[in-house]
Parts: structure tokens; C-alpha cells; sequence
């Protein structure tokens, strides 16, 4: 996952217009809301990922660097989720902004008791953010097809190695 994939032109819009919002300076939640924004405006479709990306992997979710910022403030990375593959319950060590490009994905909230929270089903071409804390989740792709997602991380991942804060199962 630390292979970054050569950028496409609909990625160097949106990076540049990540990229503008991060200048702001402002605070993690404004952040993801403004990044957020952005993704809206300039959401990529599936082909963003290569064929073979798109694949997915057998065994888990995969994870595509699509592009890491040099000063170490954003990252972009492509998701593919193979029918039934799911993360474990974590939080993130940073705000995050997730658009799903293809299927859907399935999202449980928990509180920090790991009580269910909310459920709630992320569509292709919907995108939300957040930022912690509050953020203790699980994602699953409970469809028959594949489901694709592009998230953003107020991090470099290719240095840090994960968006996970800890995972509670
Ligand atoms: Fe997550």
C-alpha cells in the first residue's frame, strides 16, 4: 500500500483543490466539511482505479495511495471492497472524508461503550466526513457487488502506515 499510483488528471483537480482548503488552516471538523466540499465537486469515477485495482484483493479490503501530499498534510487513498469484506470497529488519528465512487457501503457508528450507534448505507456518489473524536465505526460491503471508495486522511499514510487510532475487537 505504499506504491503510489501515477496521478490521473481528475486526481490532480482534486488534489489541488484539497490542497486550497488545507491552506485555511482551520480546525479538524471545518476541515473534513470543507474537504468534503471539495470532494463533491470534483468526485472521480471508478476508472480512477486501474483494472486491476479494481479487482480487489481475495482475502481483504485493498488499498490503492493514490497521492500523498510532500508536506505531509493530506493523503488519498482508492478502497476496493469485494462483497462481504469489512473493516474492524476503529477510530482514526486524524479527520477523514470518504466518497464512494462504485456499489455501496455499509456503515455501523458505536459509541465509546461500543454501543451501536447508527447505521447508515453510503451510496456511489455520496460523500461525508468527520473528524475524531467520535469516531468509532465499522464498514462493510454487504451487496453482491463490489464497492469502491475514496478517502482522504489529514495524514501522510505512506509515513505513518495507517489512519487507525485502535481498533476495539
Ligand atoms: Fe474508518
Amino acid at each position: 500500500m505504499t506504491t503510489v499510483s501515477p496521478a490521473t488528471p481528475a486526481l490532480t483537480d482534486l488534489v489541488a483543490a484539497v490542497r486550497k482548503v488545507i491552506d485555511m488552516r482551520v480546525d479538524w471538523a471545518h476541515t473534513a466539511d470543507l474537504v468534503a466540499d471539495q470532494l463533491r465537486a470534483h468526485l472521480p469515477g471508478p476508472d480512477l482505479l486501474t483494472p486491476d485495482q479494481r479487482r480487489g484483493h481475495p482475502d481483504r479490503p485493498a488499498g490503492h495511495v493514490l497521492h500523498a501530499e510532500p508536506d505531509g498534510t493530506f493523503s488519498i487513498l482508492g478502497l476496493v471492497w469485494r462483497p462481504g469484506q469489512s473493516t474492524r470497529i476503529h477510530d482514526h488519528i486524524t479527520w477523514c472524508v470518504v466518497g464512494v465512487l462504485a456499489g455501496t457501503e455499509h456503515e455501523e457508528l458505536f459509541d465509546e461503550s461500543l454501543n451501536p450507534v447508527g447505521v447508515r448505507d453510503n451510496h456511489s456518489g455520496e460523500v461525508s466526513g468527520f473528524a475524531p473524536p467520535g469516531d468509532i465505526h465499522r464498514i462493510r460491503n454487504d451487496r453482491s457487488e463490489t464497492a469502491i471508495s475514496l478517502h482522504i486522511y489529514g495524514t501522510d499514510i505512506t509515513r505513518v502506515g495507517t489512519s487507525v487510532r485502535r481498533y476495539y475487537d
